[in-house]
């Protein structure tokens, strides 16, 4: 049952999530007569400016960001009539009545969308509760960073929970609004024959990869802070891994997917100190060429030496009936030789071939869902080359290859966000992480920290550019397996 809300109010209104994901998926959403009638918007930040300003600063963003054959004049001057602003300082008690002005009645429902540094929840929870923003018809998204290890997740987490009831929390993993991401469940739950064979007994391994191009991006004091583990593992990487490893929940809805995802969380094995150095592999990146490009190392960029990785791979297991022995090799990188995320299920080889000698060797199937930077999904078979093939049969591995690009060209591909800001005002919280999900990724992830703490474990460096430190590809090949498409 979705529930629309009349306004949605957002925190950190002149950002650069704002400017870049946020206006245009909105605009998006406006464009396409999706967003209630009346629906207001009201943005809020530090910045000084009014109504006007705000109105100027995101037509610029929008100049920016849409692609051209979405800037309609008359569709953006409509969008930008449900602008408003207020200048609001979230540290500070004294700014929130004139926010909760500004915001008016808010009886028809508010969605507020928090997009802040996490050492301000605290006050602006407050702030909210203190000018009744926060009663039965108010829900509130959050966006990451929710903490950096489990202690301080879960003070965030508690402090939220004082004003809003999980029921009213939206917690945001923009790689859920994916429309690929959602096609994993779409692939294993809305076909017949993947779902006997997901299992250890005919999987083989699973190899998850998210690998960008992009380097420190000026977000040193957030990155410095964070490293690859905590900004893409603890969320995105571990979603996906959750959404290929997690039973078949009975209906497409926010108790039956969570529930599903979180007894996987559950069921990651804890990888102790002793077994640090053997699963785990970090890196960070040095100088190097990215796409014919020289680029500095991350050193250089921030100007003095640091150990924050900027690369991990992990060797992972699910410990239940389902997945018992199959590895689940997880890597991520920024300054990596191709922006690509993409994940390889690996099938166990046949159990006997009878194709003898030379072109007769069979590589295992292997299903491949590409996420970035083309949305595919690739089965690789065995095929028989043409020919006479009198001194035996010639076999090569071809994909049978599915783009969603092309089978649904007449579409327009949307910006994750569209999806998950239309659910937050309309409420439907499936696609959005739920307390018991993050707080256990958290618990998995701390505990490899503190691995590498213990052994006093450094980054490996790698070129940029590159796949990574060789210890990354030394830790599948340990096991005579191989990263698909190195
Ligand atoms: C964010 C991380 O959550 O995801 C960034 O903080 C990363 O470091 C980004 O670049 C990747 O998202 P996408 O959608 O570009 O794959």
């Amino acid at each position: 049952t979705r529930d629309p809300v009349a306004q949605l109010l957002l925190f950190g209104a002149t950002g650069d999530l704002a400017r870049r994901m946020l206006l245009p998926s909105l605009f998006n959403l406006h464009a396409d007569g999706l967003l209630p009638e009346a629906f207001v918007i009201t943005g809020a930040a530090r910045q000084d400016i009014d109504d006007a300003g705000y109105a100027t600063m995101a037509r610029e963003a929008l100049g920016e960001f849409l692609p051209d054959d979405r800037k309609d004049d008359a569709k953006i001057d409509s969008f930008v009539a449900r602008l408003r602003y207020q200048a609001c300082d979230l540290s500070d008690p004294k700014s929130f009545p004139s926010l909760a002005e500004k915001v008016g009645d808010v009886s028809g429902g508010l969605a507020i969308y928090l997009s802040t540094a996490p050492s301000l929840f605290e006050s602006a929870i407050e702030g909210l509760q203190s000018v009744n923003l926060t009663g039965d018809t108010v829900r509130v998204g959050l966006e990451k960073p929710l903490g950096y290890d489990l202690p301080s997740s879960q003070e965030i987490n508690d402090t939220v929970a004082r004003a809003f009831p999980e029921t009213r929390i939206f917690r945001i993993d923009h790689y859920l609004g994916k429309e690929t991401v959602q096609n994993i469940l779409a692939l294993r739950f809305g076909n017949s024959f993947f779902e006997p064979v997901w299992n250890a007994r005919g999987i083989d391994n699973v190899q998850i990869t998210i690998a960008e191009t992009v380097g420190l991006e000026d977000r040193a004091g957030y990155y410095e802070g964070a490293g690859a583990l905590r900004d893409m593992v603890t969320n995105h990487i571990l979603q996906l891994l959750a959404l290929i490893a997690m039973e078949p929940p009975a209906r497409f809805d926010k108790d039956d997917v969570r529930d599903e995802k979180a007894k996987v969380f559950r069921s990651l094995r804890p990888i102790a100190p002793e077994e640090s150095q053997a699963q785990t592999v970090t890196g960070q990146y040095f100088g190097g060429a990215v796409g014919g490009k020289i680029v500095r190392g991350y050193d250089e960029e921030l100007g003095y030496d640091s150990d924050v990785e900027t690369f991990v791979a992990i060797k992972a297991h699910v410990d239940n009936w389902r997945w018992q022995g199959v590895p689940f090799y997880l890597r991520t990188g920024k300054r990596m030789a191709k922006r690509q995320s993409e994940i390889a299920i690996q099938f166990k080889p046949v159990p006997h071939s009878m194709f003898a000698g030379r072109g007769g060797l069979l590589q295992p199937n292997t299903l491949v869902i590409r996420l970035q930077p083309d949305e595919t999904i690739e089965l690789l078979v065995m095929a028989k080359e043409p020919g006479l093939d009198r001194d035996g049969v010639r076999l090569r591995e071809v994909p049978l290859k599915l783009s969603l690009d092309s089978e649904f060209s007449g579409q327009r591909r949307r910006i994750a966000y569209e999806r998950l800001l239309l659910d937050l005002i309309e409420g439907d919280q499936t696609l959005f992480v739920r307390r018991d999900e993050v707080e256990a990724q958290w618990r998995w992830t701390d505990a490899i920290r503190a691995g590498w703490a213990a052994n006093g474990t450094k980054p490996k460096h790698y070129p940029a550019g590159t796949w990574g430190p060789s210890a990354a590809i030394a830790l599948t090949e340990r096991d005579g397996v191989t990263w698909q498409d190195d």
